[in-house]
Order: C-alpha cells, then structure tokens, then sequence
C-alpha cells in the first residue's frame, strides 16, 4: 500500500515510524515532513492545506491511503474535499469531516454537543458581541478563576484563565470588540473553572466502533515547575498513573462510548482519532471523575510520541479498518512499559528563535528513540534546528523513574546552542504515586 502522511511535526515523525513498521507499507511520503520522517520515507514538497496539489499528488502517485497529522486540513474539510471528488473519493483518508471536526474548531459546537449527549464538562455561556453586555453580567455572578476560551482556532492561544474580575472583563471586550484572536474570538464561551489533573486520552474510530488508545499527560509550559509561558507541549508521559482500570471505566462509559454515539446519531462522519482532554476532578468518594475540557480531532502533540511507540499492533491495518468501518474485528496491542518524552526547544522558545543552529550528539542516544520536531538538512546535509521545538526523545521502560532518567539522559547527549529541555516532565505524577 501507498501510504501519504501529512505534517511535519514530532507527532509526524512518531506516525511514520510507526506507519513503516507495517508489513502493508509498500511506500509511505510525507508532505511536507522534516529530517526525522525524511529517514522513514520519501518527504514531498507540499503544504497541508494545498488540497488541489495533494489530491493531484494523491492520483498521479496512486497513494491508497492518506493519514491527516494536524487539525487545520481536517478543519478546513480536506476529507470532503475526497468525498466530493470522484478520483479521490476511494482513497482511505483518516480524519473526520470538516462538519465532526468543529468538534476542535469550535468551542460552541463542542460544548452545545456535550450537553446534547450529557457528557460531563464545566458549565459554559456563550457571548458575541451583540451580548458582550449579557457576557459582563455572566461574569459578575461566576468566581475566580475566570475562563475564557476564543470560539474558533487560534493556534493554542485562545484560553484565559483569570483571577482578577476586572481583568476578565476588560479580556472580554478585547476578545469580542477588538477581535483579540482574529475572527477566532467573535464568539466566547465562559465556563466554569474545574479543579483537578489534566490528561489526555486518544480514541480511534471508524464512526461506530471505537478503540481507546493509551493515556498520556503534557506539559505545557515552557519552565520547570510548570511555570512561564505556554508551549505546544515539553514532555509527555504515557500511561498515566492514576487513570486506573475504575477511571478508564468511567471515561469510556460517561465519555468515549456517548462521544461516538453522538456523532453517530447526528450522521457526523468520522473515521479517525478524537483527542479527549480531560480533568480528573475529586470525587466525594474519594476516587477522580473524568470532565471533558476540550476535544480535538487528530492527535497530541507530543502525547504521540510517548503513546504511538507503546502501540503494538499493526497500525496501517488499524487504519484501513478506521475506513471500513471493521475496527470491532481486531484487537488493539499495547506495551505495558511506561513512555516518557522529553522535547527539546531552541533558545527563545516559546518566544522568538533561532533556526540554523547545528544539532550535534544525536548518534551518542543509545536505547531511546529520537523523533525530530523542528529539523532540516541544509545545504551541505548537514543537520540543523528549523522549528521552536526541535527533537525529542522517548524512552521506554519498566518503571516511571527508569523511562524518566533515561530520556533525559539522552536529552543531554544532544547540542545546539542555547538548547533547552525541562528536567522535571512526570515529577508530579511520581510525588503522587509515592
Ligand atoms: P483548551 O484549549 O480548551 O484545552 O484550554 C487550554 C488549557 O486551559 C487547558 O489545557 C487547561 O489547562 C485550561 N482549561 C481550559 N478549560 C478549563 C476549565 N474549565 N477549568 C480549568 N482549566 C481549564
Ligand atoms: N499537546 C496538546 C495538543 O496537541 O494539542
């Protein structure tokens, strides 16, 4: 099979590793891809949104099946974009529809969902301009924290979470009057704030069946201690600790299974993974009772590179399986072993940053697996950082510590200048274990 991947991310290159291991990959491109996945297969030189050049691609290369890495595309509708073409339309895309993925590309549609289906989130208002006043009020009568969260994509930017009632609402009128995110904030839902430990569980589906994937935890920020700055992720931790047999019931039974027979229900075509971002919120009993905080539809970054390398069944099979709807036929294989990611960002990340800097030290890794991020080759073949965040390393192993201490004994192997890695991804999941 001939197998198309777009992206260019870690999470990429944790898919087209594990795409290549298939037995049913005869060929496997990714577009536009990095350094990393240049190692697993044929990179080609097309953006993710160039619909017309992919589905060109697509029929000139006969490509049978084609894996969607970010949210943009699917948003976009790339998968009704083969739907509604006739030299497309058989080609196994795995992704949602652009209708499914509003489930990510809009806050309201996410949680007017939810409530249709009764799964359980924080409560929510949603205000427009023409309500900013109504929106005011709203929060006169909520408590801190304040959350406020753009309606639309707005590239990992567009939640608030405030302290200060004053300072939530001059956000407001910015968000709504001023377009503070674009046309992603003419609309924003307040709701309210839920207390607790997020982690992230991974689904996929083939619109009826279902297989959960393992559990991981990120970690946002850019310092240690979870301070500064958000990031798209610094490390990521798979499975994660307290999602117990009794939490994973409780997230498949009040979440997972409503989740599909939603979108089942209200003929929402989704053959892919659904990303469910979770708070684990103290029960009375004094067990954790799952909350959904957002939903996206494809999957994490960098969770993929901690619960991709765990997977041990065939994922291209899966994945035909996701278009034929026959994912209830086969088994899903997991590694019991613990994964623990460590990502590694270039000086100034999340900020401005360089790009260019000579990454040294890879070869050095030994029994870890380095996905790359943020890389190219330049003009001399040699390799250099181009992205905020650059590589990052896996390790699998018995243990959390062991896993731990093993990436980031490989991170340190690896240089460029100014460098930087997060020594403390998973310590808050071993105080708690302890
Ligand atoms: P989202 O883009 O919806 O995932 O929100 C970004 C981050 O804001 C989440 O990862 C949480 O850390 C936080 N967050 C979002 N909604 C809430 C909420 N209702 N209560 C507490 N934290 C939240
Ligand atoms: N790691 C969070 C995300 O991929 O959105």
């Amino acid at each position: 099979m001939k197998i198309l991947l777009l992206g260019s991310g870690g999470r990429e290159h944790a898919i087209a590793a594990k795409i290549v291991e298939s037995k049913q990959c005869q060929q496997l491109f990714i577009a536009p891809g990095n350094a990393g996945t240049a190692e697993c297969g044929t990179n080609v030189d097309l953006k993710v949104d160039d619909f017309s050049g992919i589905g060109r691609f697509v029929i000139s290369n006969n490509v049978n099946m084609v894996v969607v890495g970010p949210e943009a595309p699917l948003v976009g509708g790339i998968v009704d974009y083969f739907a509604n073409n006739e030299k497309l339309k058989n080609v196994m895309i795995i992704g949602p529809s652009a209708a499914a993925a509003q489930l990510e590309g809009s806050k309201d549609f996410a949680k007017q969902f939810m409530q249709r289906h009764n799964i359980p989130t924080a409560a929510y208002r949603t205000f427009t301009r023409e309500t900013l006043n109504e929106g005011l009020n709203f929060l006169n009568e909520m408590k801190a924290p304040y959350v406020l969260k753009a309606d639309g994509l707005a590239a990992g930017k567009g939640v608030l979470i405030l302290d200060n009632l004053e300072e939530a609402k001059h956000e407001l009128c910015l968000m709504l009057k001023e377009e503070k995110f674009g046309k992603a904030s003419s609309s924003v839902v307040i709701e309210q704030y839920l207390s607790g430990i997020e982690l992230s569980v991974f689904v996929l589906t083939d619109g009826k069946h279902y297989k959960i994937l393992p559990s991981a935890k990120d970690y946002k920020r850019i310092g240690e201690g979870d301070t500064g700055l958000n990031t798209g992720g610094m490390g990521s931790i798979s499975p994660v600790p307290f999602a117990d047999k009794t939490f994973m019931q409780k997230v498949e039974h009040d979440i997972v299974a409503p989740t599909i027979k939603g979108l089942q229900k209200e003929g929402l075509r989704y053959n892919g993974f659904v990303f469910v971002g979770l708070m684990a919120v103290d029960a009375e009993d004094g067990t954790k009772d799952p909350y959904v905080i957002e939903y996206n539809v494809r999957m994490g970054d960098p969770e993929t590179e901690s619960v991709f390398p765990r997977i041990k069944s065939d994922i291209v099979e899966l994945f035909e399986r996701t278009w034929q709807g026959t994912l209830n036929l086969t088994n899903l294989e997991i590694d019991d072993r613990t994964a623990a990611c460590v990502m590694l960002t270039a000086e100034g990340y999340p900020g401005e940053y360089r790009k260019g800097d000579t990454i040294k030290g890879i070869e050095n890794v030994k029994g870890s697996i380095v996905f790359h991020a943020g890389t190219k080759l330049n003009n001399k073949g040699g390799l250099v950082t181009n992205g905020g965040r650059v590589l990052c390393v896996t390790s699998l192993d018995n243990s959390l510590p062991t896993a731990l201490l093993r990436s980031l004994q490989a991170a340190e192997q690896i240089k460029w200048r100014g460098r930087y890695y997060r020594h403390d991804i998973g310590q808050d999941l071993l105080k708690q274990m302890i």
